[in-house]
């Protein structure tokens, strides 16, 4: 008995010490947070452990929470949903089963997971999408474009905005019944900075003559200048996407050659001839004074120019939408971003929310004090958190109120 006790209590406090994480102070119901970060934690470092002994991609590692998330596309009482493809893109559609009180309004979405994982049929993703879907009464197409790094950029890119412009064809609008003012595009994360990059591209796009009522960006990576902003520092207290990950990400997108991953950890990798770029992106005007954390602004570092010329998509603004012109912003729809305080990626948020502003684009920024990067997924149990509710409650309301 006394041996019995003696281990349940060591395997317990073995379990607690891995479970265990150094959380920010600040960050809502931290334990309930560890709890629901142990699996990431698990095949994250599955992931370095499979690539360490060369068995396996460390992305197709990741990937295995993407599949054990995924749940087919079923219909309920409220939603029909669909499997299809638009323009050879596959996507998943939901079509509200109410009766249309006119025209509908629609959102185009687009799922996050750093452009390497992630689907449009993840419980959490399918749950959003039938959620939009029922409340508004809304059409909403969720996107599951081609992943890097077996397909880097701009592929992802040309996969959401395909799907885009040939759902905002007019015979297309027509055949589901959407009303075409009443159109968005919305994404969080990899699929927030796709969106912000279709909302651009289309400004330019000739051919396209509906025009978007709304862009929605979730915890958006915006930029892939400077990857020492004040939030990507102090980086061991960001739960979910830590410094690393995130640099891990932004190279795959454009390159599994680690040259690219070494500079960007370094954040080396813009040549000098490119420096110009970087008044799209300085913190030390862009972000209020709370934010810059008493950190002194040093200005630019650069690398070697061989890596921009081989790699040109991380100067491009397809993949940087922080990087478009003042001219370019001021023609944007109304905007919606949430940042989260404890996120390497809030300082793109909320750049981009202060230079929309300045461009006269009207933004509602939310800015969640006590939220992390990827708090949206957590709504569903045994993944459930209170925060994650009420982000999700606001985020719809905005919508419903503004779309
Ligand atoms: C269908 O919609 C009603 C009203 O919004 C809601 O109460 C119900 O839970 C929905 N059903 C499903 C399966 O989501
Ligand atoms: C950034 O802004 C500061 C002033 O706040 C200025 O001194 C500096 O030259 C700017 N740097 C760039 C690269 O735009």
């Amino acid at each position: 008995m006394g041996a019995k006790l003696l281990c349940l209590c060591l395997l317990t406090a073995l379990l607690a010490y891995y479970i265990y994480s150094p959380m920010p102070e600040g960050l809502a119901e931290p334990w309930t947070l560890m709890l629901v970060l142990t699996p990431f934690k698990v095949v994250g470092q599955l992931a370095t452990a499979v690539e360490v002994l060369g068995l396996m991609n460390y992305m197709e590692a990741m990937r295995l929470i993407t599949v054990t998330e995924i749940v087919a596309a079923t219909s309920d009482e409220n939603v029909t949903v669909t499997s299809t493809e638009f323009n050879n893109v596959p996507v998943r559609l939901y079509l509200p089963r109410r009766a249309p009180d006119g025209l509908r309004r629609a959102m185009i979405y687009f799922h996050g997971g750093g452009w390497c994982v992630g689907d449009a049929g993840m419980k959490s993703y399918d749950h959003m999408s039938r959620r939009i879907s029922n409340e508004l009464n809304a059409v909403v197409v969720s996107v599951n474009y081609r992943l890097a790094p077996e397909h880097p950029f701009p592929v992802p890119f040309e996969d959401v905005y395909s799907v885009t412009k040939f759902f905002l064809q007019s015979s297309v609008l027509s055949q589901y019944g959407v009303d075409p003012t009443r159109v968005c595009v919305a994404g969080d994360s990899a699929g927030g900075n796709l969106a912000a990059a279709v909302a651009q591209q289309l400004l330019e796009d000739a051919e396209v003559k509906t025009k978007l009522k709304a862009q929605i960006l979730l915890y958006p990576a915006l930029q892939a200048l400077d990857l020492d902003l004040p939030s990507y520092r102090d980086s061991e207290n960001k739960p979910l996407l830590p410094r690393s990950l995130m640099v891990r990400f932004w190279s795959e997108y454009f390159t599994s050659d680690p040259s690219l991953r070494e500079a960007m950890a370094s954040n080396r990798h813009v040549p000098a001839e490119s420096g110009h770029l970087f008044q799209f992106v300085n913190w030390s005007q862009l972000l209020p004074a709370g934010m810059r954390q008493g950190l002194a602004y040093t200005g630019p570092t650069y690398g070697p120019a061989g890596l921009a010329r081989r790699y040109p998509g991380f100067l491009d603004p397809r993949a940087s939408p922080l990087l478009a012109s003042d001219a370019r912003l001021r023609r944007l729809p109304h905007t919606y971003i949430l940042t989260c305080e404890h996120d390497v990626l809030r300082d793109d948020g909320v750049m981009y929310a202060q230079r929309l502003r300045a461009a006269g684009v009207t933004v509602t920024h939310h800015h969640a004090q006590d939220a992390f990067h990827g708090v949206l997924m957590f709504t569903l149990w045994p993944f459930e958190l209170a925060l994650g509710h009420r982000l999700l409650n606001n985020y719809v309301q905005w919508v419903k109120e503004n779309l």
